[in-house]
């Protein structure tokens, strides 16, 4: 018994003669990854002509976008993991997605002076907000170092100071909270609307069951990025409307907050916006 477990052991790790070849592919290349990952710039060198082909799919007015991507951006990442080679259509997918959800909080409220991306990661979005908001100050949050210093040095923002904004966006974070992060973080988000502001953030669209959390997301598939987050920290989170309208409410100042559900688009193509006014 001893020897066939050792038999089994060795086989699995490649020394006996019916090797796990699948497995040895699997830790091939993670060890290529790893040693890529080590040996490439924080910024992506996207080639010229790529970068000027995913350009010409913006409108004009938001060609000057600053296209520097992090390398350690799963919202690029991980899109491009599962599409293989197709490069160009998503990085068409990276850029519109933050360009469409910058001119959603946009239309919520054109005026507004200072804007908080929460959960902004590597500024898929926020690289937009000040084409939308030319004299706003952008602030930024977000639990990875790395992401922070990425937006500080390539786009200008400013670090939260957790005073009032006229707009909070949160996309895709209350995605991935576990439950009571979920309800601890909505309430913290609450706490720092004024009268009149707002809070948009993205969900998918609601279930039957109350809260389902799974521990397998884009970050649990690329460990070898930089400040990879704990998966019991960090899953994919559905949830029905009765349980977010419990959080929503059960805030000390529930009843003076309204929500409403945008329709008529959607976050990255799959996740509905949620308005959140307080009144
Ligand atoms: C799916 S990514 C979305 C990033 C960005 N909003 C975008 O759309 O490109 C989720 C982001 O939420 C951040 N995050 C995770 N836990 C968080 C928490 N407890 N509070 C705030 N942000 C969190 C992650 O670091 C990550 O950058």
């Amino acid at each position: 018994m001893k020897k066939q477990i050792q038999r089994w052991l060795q086989n699995k790790i490649g020394i006996g003669e019916n090797r796990d070849q699948i497995m040895i592919l699997e830790k091939k290349i993670a060890s290529l990854s790893l040693l890529q990952e080590w040996s490439m710039d924080k910024i992506i060198p996207i080639p010229a002509g790529l970068l000027e082909a995913t350009k010409a799919a913006l409108p004009e007015k938001y060609k000057s976008v600053n296209c520097n991507i992090h390398c350690s951006d799963p919202m690029f990442r991980y899109p491009l993991q599962v599409h293989g080679s197709q490069s160009l259509k998503v990085l068409k997918e990276y850029f519109l997605t933050g360009l469409e959800a910058a001119e959603f909080i946009h239309d919520q409220n054109p005026k507004a002076q200072r804007i908080l991306d929460f959960g902004g990661g590597y500024g898929r979005v926020s690289r937009f907000l000040h084409i939308f908001f030319p004299n706003a100050q952008i602030l930024i949050n977000d639990p990875k170092k790395s992401a922070i210093k990425f937006q500080l040095e390539n786009f200008g923002h400013a670090i939260d100071d957790h005073n009032p904004v006229d707009i909070i966006f949160a996309g895709s974070v209350f995605t991935h909270l576990p439950k009571a992060l979920f309800e601890r973080t909505l309430h913290q988000l609450m706490d720092t609307i004024d009268r009149g502001n707002t809070l948009i953030l993205t969900l998918h669209q609601f279930i039957e069951e109350e809260f389902l959390f799974y521990p397998h997301t884009e970050e649990s598939a690329m460990q070898e990025l930089e400040d990879s987050l704990d998966e019991s920290q960090y899953g994919s989170v559905y949830c029905s409307k009765e349980y977010f309208e419990y959080c929503l409410y059960s805030h000390q100042n529930g009843n003076s907050f309204k929500y409403s559900i945008d329709d008529s688009t959607s976050f990255g193509g799959t996740q509905q916006y949620l308005i959140i006014k307080r009144l």
